[in-house]
C-alpha cells in the first residue's frame, strides 16, 4: 500500500505517520506538507532514511505537483489531514482556511478521482456541527452548524468530500474528531499553551467565564481510529471519534498548574472568542460498534504524560515560540485583557 499523507509534518499528521510505519510494515508513507508555520519537519527526523517514508514539500493547492507526485509514487490511497487548523487565526485572517481546507481539498479530491485511489480518509472534525448546549451529543447525523470561520471551512470540506463520493463513487470516508492532546502539538493550542507559559510563569489566557467544555482525546487513539476508518470504514461513511473526556477549560488549566507546582494565580481572564462554540460531545458508538474502535488513554495519567513530554521537549517548543510565532501571539493577546 502506497499512501499520500497530507499535513504530516503537523501535531496529528505526524503521530500518525509514526504509527503507520510501526503497525503497518508492507505500508510505504509519502508525506505532503507546506511546512506552513504549523509544519515542522523536527516532527518527524526521526523517519529520515527509512525506505518506507518520503516527504515532499509542496502545496495541496497545487493540482499538478499532487498529480505527478500520486503518479510518480504510485499513490494507491490518500489520507487528507493538511489544513489550516486554529480557529483564533481563522478570526483574525480567515482567507487561507479558504483556500487551503476549501480548495486544496477539493483539488485532491480530484486529482484522487483522476488517479482512481482506493480509499480518501478525509479528516475533518465535530467542530462542524456547531455548538452544544448543557446537555446532548454529537452523533454523525447531527446537522452541520459550523460557527467560525475554521469550522466553516472544515463543513465544506467535509461536504464536498461527501459529494465525490455520491457523485463519483470516490470511495470516501469521513472522520470527525474531537479535541486532541498528545507531543508535538503546535504551541497555540490550549494545553501546549498554557504548558509553554506556566513554565515561564506567564500568565494562562483563559478565555470568557472558562466554562467552555471540550471533549479530549489522547492522539494515539484519534490515530488508531484514523487507521480503522481507512481499513474497515464504509465508503461514503462519516464516523465521529471521540474518548468522553468531558472537562471545562478550567478544569484543564488548573491540572496543567498542578501537573507542574505552579499557582493558580497565574490564571488570567481575558476577553471571550468571537462566536465561542460553548460545549463539544461526542458519542463514539458507530465507531466502536462498526469498526471496533475504542480509546486506551484515561485522561486524567495521559494529561500528566503529556505535560511531562512537554517539559522534556523544551526545546522543541522553545525553537517555535519565535519568530511568527511571537508577532500572533501579541495580536491575538496583546489588546485581549
Ligand atoms: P496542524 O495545524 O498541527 O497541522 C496541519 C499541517 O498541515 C501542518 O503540517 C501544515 O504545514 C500542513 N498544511 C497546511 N496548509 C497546507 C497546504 N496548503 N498544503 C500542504 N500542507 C499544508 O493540525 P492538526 O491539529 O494536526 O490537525 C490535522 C487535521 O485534523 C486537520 O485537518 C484538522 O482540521 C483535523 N482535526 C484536528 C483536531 C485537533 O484537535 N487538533 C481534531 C479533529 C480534527
Ligand atoms: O474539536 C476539534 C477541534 O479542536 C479541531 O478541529 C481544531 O483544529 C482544534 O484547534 C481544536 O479547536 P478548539 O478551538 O476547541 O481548540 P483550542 O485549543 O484553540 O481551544 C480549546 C478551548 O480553550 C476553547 O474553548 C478555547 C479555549 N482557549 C484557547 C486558547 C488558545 C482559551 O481559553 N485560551 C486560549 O488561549
Amino acid at each position: 500500500m502506497n499512501v499520500l499523507l497530507t499535513g504530516g509534518a503537523g501535531f496529528i499528521g505526524s503521530n500518525l505517520v509514526r504509527l503507520l510505519l510501526l503497525e503497518r510494515s508492507d505500508w510505504r508513507v509519502v508525506v505532503l506538507d507546506k511546512l506552513t508555520y504549523a509544519g515542522n519537519a523536527e516532527n518527524l527526523a526521526d523517519l529520515e532514511g527509512s525506505p518506507r517514508y518520503r516527504f515532499v514539500r509542496g502545496d495541496i493547492c497545487n493540482g499538478e505537483l499532487v498529480a505527478e507526485l500520486c503518479r510518480r509514487e504510485g499513490i494507491d490511497a490518500v489520507m487528507h489531514l493538511a489544513a489550516e487548523s486554529h480557529v483564533d487565526r481563522s478570526i483574525l485572517a480567515p482567507s487561507v482556511f479558504i483556500d487551503t481546507n476549501v480548495r486544496g481539498t477539493q483539488v485532491l479530491l480530484e486529482v484522487a478521482r483522476e488517479v482512481g485511489v482506493k480509499r480518501f480518509l478525509h479528516v475533518s472534525t465535530d467542530e462542524v456541527y456547531g455548538s452544544l448546549g448543557a446537555t446532548g451529543v454529537f452523533t454523525e447525523t447531527t446537522p452541520l452548524d459550523p460557527s467560525s470561520p475554521y469550522s466553516a471551512s472544515k463543513a465544506s470540506s467535509d461536504l464536498l468530500a461527501l459529494a465525490y463520493a455520491r457523485t463519483f463513487g470516490l470511495p470516501v470516508v469521513v472522520t470527525r474528531c474531537s479535541n486532541n492532546y498528545g507531543p508535538y502539538q503546535f504551541p497555540e493550542k490550549l494545553i501546549p499553551l498554557m504548558i509553554a507559559n506556566a513554565l515561564r510563569d506567564r500568565p494562562l489566557p483563559v478565555y470568557g467565564d472558562g466554562l467552555n467544555v471540550r471533549d479530549w482525546i489522547h492522539v494515539e487513539d484519534h490515530a488508531r481510529g484514523l487507521l480503522a476508518a481507512f481499513e474497515r470504514g464504509e465508503d461514503g461513511q462519516v464516523y465521529n471519534f471521540g474518548a468522553s473526556s468531558e472537562r471545562t477549560n478550567l478544569e484543564i488549566v488548573k491540572q496543567v498548574l498542578r501537573h507542574l507546582g505552579k499557582p493558580e494565580s497565574l490564571v488570567a481572564y481575558v476577553k471571550d472568542r468571537l462566536g465561542h462554540d460553548r460545549r463539544y460531545a461526542i458519542d463514539a458508538t458507530k465507531a466502536r460498534t462498526k469498526l471496533g474502535w475504542a480509546p486506551r488513554h484515561r485522561f486524567e495519567d495521559a494529561l500528566g504524560e503529556t505535560v511531562r513530554w512537554y517539559v522534556e521537549h523544551r526545546p522543541w517548543w522553545e525553537r517555535i515560540i519565535s519568530g511568527e510565532y511571537l508577532r500572533y501571539y501579541e495580536r491575538q493577546y496583546g489588546a485581549r485583557s
